[in-house]
């Protein structure tokens, strides 16, 4: 029995065959309409068939606390005819794109880092309790599951140095899964999703960058919002501000405004962290942001608990399958 996937392949040679039809003899049209049109009910009908006999395969949830031989009785795999992207994944796409659609390079962030890029490079200083405040996991070797995209900072400027030395502005925004060793519930997740973005010219300003997030939620929730910002404290930008977005009455707010939500952390990239990249800050000057993005998909779809996206719940992943 072919797979899913190789029938709807199948499928979709067939229906290239109807262009055939208008290049034949009008007396042979009829019998080869005919014929494709039976082919096409059969393939239809396997489709359905096997989409059904999909449906009532019986999904035993794996007991991933259970002790177990890791070497014998591996868990069978669903085969990749039933899956669908993540939620988050697709979602995560669209941030992408809006941000490439206002001109900004991606680079993708690391899923292990080093103090250096968690901490040092971003001017937190030795010993400051800031450090504490990001409730990091370690490896025994000492190095970190980023606990934020800012650790990509250091590398972004340097990287993308150059641009300034040839004229031109560096506007990059990084993607990436952080992790944060926190108690667990519907707001709070130790693994997560981020987005930051990093802007650097001779002469970019805060105002350059309310504009450019303001356009950036305006695109991901198809409308006009309302922005605040209130200050805010990271030791990597001076000044430094919280980002917050009015939740409109077709996102599930009240209607009647005040419903204030903060969406990210954002500021003036402090000197210090030009300087440690090589690039000089009385000539530069840069901004940055940095935002959850599973926040950011849930008051899209209205969802209230983010545990749903790590825990592998089919139901819940079904809603957003396509
Ligand atoms: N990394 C910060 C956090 O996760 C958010 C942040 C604040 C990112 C200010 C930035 C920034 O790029 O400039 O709490």
């Amino acid at each position: 029995m072919p797979s899913i996937s190789e029938l709807k392949a199948q499928l979709k040679q067939l229906n290239a065959e109807y262009a055939k039809i208008k290049d034949m003899p009008a007396e042979k049209r009829a019998d080869f309409g005919k014929e494709l049109n039976v082919k096409k009910q059969k393939i239809i009908q396997q489709i359905a068939d096997a989409e059904n006999a999909a449906q009532d395969v019986d999904i035993v949830p794996l007991d991933i606390t259970a002790s177990r031989d890791i070497n014998a009785d591996a868990p069978e795999f669903l085969t990749a005819d039933f899956g669908s992207q993540h939620p988050l994944m697709t979602e995560l796409d669209r941030v992408i794109g809006i941000y490439q659609s206002m001109g900004f390079d991606i680079m993708e962030s690391v899923q292990l880092d080093d103090e250096y890029h968690m901490f040092d490079s971003l001017n937190f200083a030795k010993g400051h309790p800031a450090r504490d405040g990001y409730d990091t996991f370690r490896t025994k070797e000492g190095f970190i599951p980023p606990a934020h995209t800012s650790t990509m900072q250091h590398r972004v400027l340097k990287a993308y140095k150059h641009k300034l030395d040839e004229g031109k502005i560096i506007a990059v925004a990084v993607p990436g899964r952080v992790y944060r060793n926190e108690d667990v519930d519907a707001t709070h997740e130790h693994t997560f999703y981020q987005c930051e973005g990093v802007y650097v010219s001779e002469t970019c300003t805060l105002g350059n960058m309310l504009g450019i997030l303001r356009e950036f939620f305006e695109k991901y929730y198809g409308q006009k919002l309302n922005i605040k910002t209130q200050p805010g404290y990271f030791p990597f930008t001076e000044p430094s501000l919280e980002f917050l977005i009015e939740k409109p009455a077709a996102l599930g707010g009240k209607g009647k405004g005040g419903d204030w939500l903060e969406m990210l952390g954002c500021g003036m990239i402090h000197p210090n962290v030009l300087k440690m990249a090589g690039i000089d800050p009385t000539k530069y000057q840069g901004f940055a942001w940095g935002g959850g993005i599973d926040r950011l998909v849930m008051l899209r779809y209205g969802l209230g608990d983010v545990r749903n996206f790590e825990s592998a719940k089919l139901d819940f992943l079904k809603e957003f399958a396509c």
